[in-house]
């Protein structure tokens, strides 16, 4: 628990040294897996925000290969704990020729991811990947193929490392489940 979250319980758990080792063993995965493909344009990294930005930021300094960087802005969670069913996606994307990999947060039901990827495979990237900090595949409603997954979580409230419940707690260094 934070001090200043007062009356709030956060139960830890993936300490932040858990993270940094798991996201140093991706990034290098990444970076063996991508070598060749991007010898003639580098990686594209497209950040799904705002949740996935600690992740993103720590994920391109563990990759060793040319990458370049960009964002999409998706919202479907309003302020409930659960999914609205409406996702809201807003970007400023060249992806056309690229090898993307969309970077996440969370792979929840999949509604967002998959919405986020039908927009982008219409803009014909070279290839498509996904990479989520973490995967919660027993709420899965749409079906999602993620090629990267940081680590798989149960059906509990995850907070910190960017991740928020109603915009707070992305501070917090490590992930933890929000009880109440
Ligand atoms: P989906 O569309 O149901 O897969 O939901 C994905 C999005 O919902 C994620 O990108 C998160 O932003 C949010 N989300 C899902 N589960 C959690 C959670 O446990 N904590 C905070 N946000 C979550
Ligand atoms: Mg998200």
């Amino acid at each position: 628990m934070k001090e200043h979250h007062p009356g709030t319980a956060i139960t830890p758990l993936i300490s932040v040294n858990e993270i940094a080792s798991r996201i140093k063993e991706i990034g290098k995965t990444i970076s063996e897996g991508y070598a060749e493909t991007t010898q003639d344009s580098p990686l594209l990294l497209v950040v799904v925000l705002k949740g996935a930005f600690i992740f993103a930021a720590d994920l391109l300094r563990s990759i060793t290969i040319p990458c370049t960087i960009d964002f999409v802005h998706a919202s479907s969670y309003g302020s409930k704990k659960t999914s609205s069913g409406i996702v809201a996606i807003r970007h400023n994307l060249a992806i056309t020729g690229r090898h993307i990999l969309i970077v996440e947060d969370i792979i929840d039901t999949g509604l967002t991811i998959q919405q986020i990827t039908a927009e982008l495979i219409a803009m014909k990237p070279a290839s498509l990947g996904i990479c989520t900090l973490l995967d919660k595949p027993d709420t899965r409603k749409y079906p999602v193929d993620i090629t990267y997954t940081g680590f798989t979580v149960p059906n509990t409230f995850i907070v910190g490392y960017g991740i928020d419940y109603n915009e707070l707690y992305r501070e917090i260094p490590f992930l933890g489940v929000l009880l109440s």
